[in-house]
């Protein structure tokens, strides 16, 4: 199929009639691409089981793995779930729209395959303009997971949409960068307390400002404990050659880059500003100054290195404040091996 590509990055706004043809393929049941705050999404009709089921063959995603319903207002989200919690409403007062998915007991009016037959659902109200004039266009709840081929990384720009799905989707709404670079936090809200399932775009620090207490999934921690949220157990996020995330010194870091090069080996480090001006490779790729900026570019680096180009990467170990729970819960998941020096 023909993927039509609109360019709306440079509009400031936002190039209605763009907006307008995108809005008008999803009522059709067609897929179409567009870019949320955190990382593209590949939308179609929630409420229609066949254009659904075109995002899952469009992507290759694992049938069980179930789908985020987004929506442009909180009424439109109350519309699609039965009984909150008191701490929901907290939760949405505060942070939408802003990157994090509440799941929630569903009651019936997506299609059956958007949940993958569970009886929850998982909604997020974006805070995008292009993703907000989208939903409020198109009228319906969009199921979108991210918009990249089921198991490499997320997309942030729409050039990674394009490399994964020029020819598989019906449209790509291309609106320039993501912000803040990683999906969102979705966080179970079917029990007494809030748990994090997946953390994301608002930090565990951030929703116990708001509510307290927050639990983590243990599966998030354990490795032998089945993760509750469906997609976490499948391959994620993974660039195209091995990665090692390694803990350690800039000079340990520097030594296993010397030494896999006199094994012959052609080595790609993605590192802090900081680590890479102290490190001498021949392919290095940093990521930012702060967590925040790494977060952003994280996907992108990890999607530059080519096979052919590199035969390893070699990333560094961040911290876990703030968002870096949530790089350090993709990199551990895109890594092949986790190496302590
Ligand atoms: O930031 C985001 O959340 C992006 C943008 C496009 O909105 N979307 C996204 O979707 O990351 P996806 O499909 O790549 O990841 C959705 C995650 C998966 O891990 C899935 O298993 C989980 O949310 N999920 C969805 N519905 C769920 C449910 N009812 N119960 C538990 N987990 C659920
Ligand atoms: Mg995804």
């Amino acid at each position: 199929m023909d993927t039509m590509r609109w360019n709306i990055k440079n509009d400031e706004t936002y190039n209605n009639q763009a907006v307008d043809e995108a809005a008008e393929l999803i009522k059709q049941g067609a897929t179409v691409a567009f870019p949320t705050e955190t990382v593209y999404g590949l939308g179609a009709d929630a409420t229609n089981e066949a254009a659904v089921a075109k995002i899952f063959k469009a992507k290759g995603r694992p049938q069980d793995n179930p789908l985020i319903a987004h929506v442009a207002t909180v009424d439109q989200l109350r519309r699609l779930v039965d009984n909150m919690p008191v701490y929901t409403e907290k939760l949405i007062k505060a942070f939408s729209p802003g990157p994090i998915t509440y799941v929630l007991p569903s009651n019936g009016t997506c299609a059956q395959n958007v949940t993958a037959g569970l009886s929850t659902i998982g909604v997020r109200i974006p805070d995008h303009p292009v993703a907000q004039a989208l939903l409020k266009k198109a009228d319906v709840p969009v199921a979108a997971p991210s918009a990249n081929l089921s198991g490499k990384p997320s997309p942030t720009m729409a050039d990674h949409v394009w490399e994964d799905l020029n020819g598989k989707i019906s449209g790509l709404l291309d609106g320039g960068p993501t912000g803040v670079g990683l999906e969102s936090t979705v966080i179970d809200c079917t029990q007494d307390i809030p748990i994090i399932l997946r953390p994301g775009g608002i930090t565990k620090e951030q929703l116990e400002e708001v509510v307290r207490p927050v639990m983590m999934d243990p599966g998030l921690a354990n490795t032998k404990e089945k993760p509750k949220s469906p997609g976490m157990k499948y391959k994620h996020y993974s660039p195209e050659v091995p990665l090692w995330l390694v803990e350690g010194t800039h000079e340990s870091i520097q030594a296993m880059v010397d030494q896999e090069k006199f094994n012959g080996n052609r080595v790609g480090v993605l590192a802090s500003q900081q680590t890479a001006k102290q490190i001498n490779a021949e392919e290095i790729i940093s990521l930012g100054e702060n967590i925040n900026e790494i977060a952003i570019h994280l996907y992108e680096g990890l999607r530059r290195f080519k096979q052919g180009d590199v035969d390893i990467i070699i990333c560094e170990v961040f911290t876990e404040a703030g968002i870096g729970q949530a790089v350090m819960n993709r990199l551990r998941k895109a890594a092949t091996e986790y190496i302590v020096k």
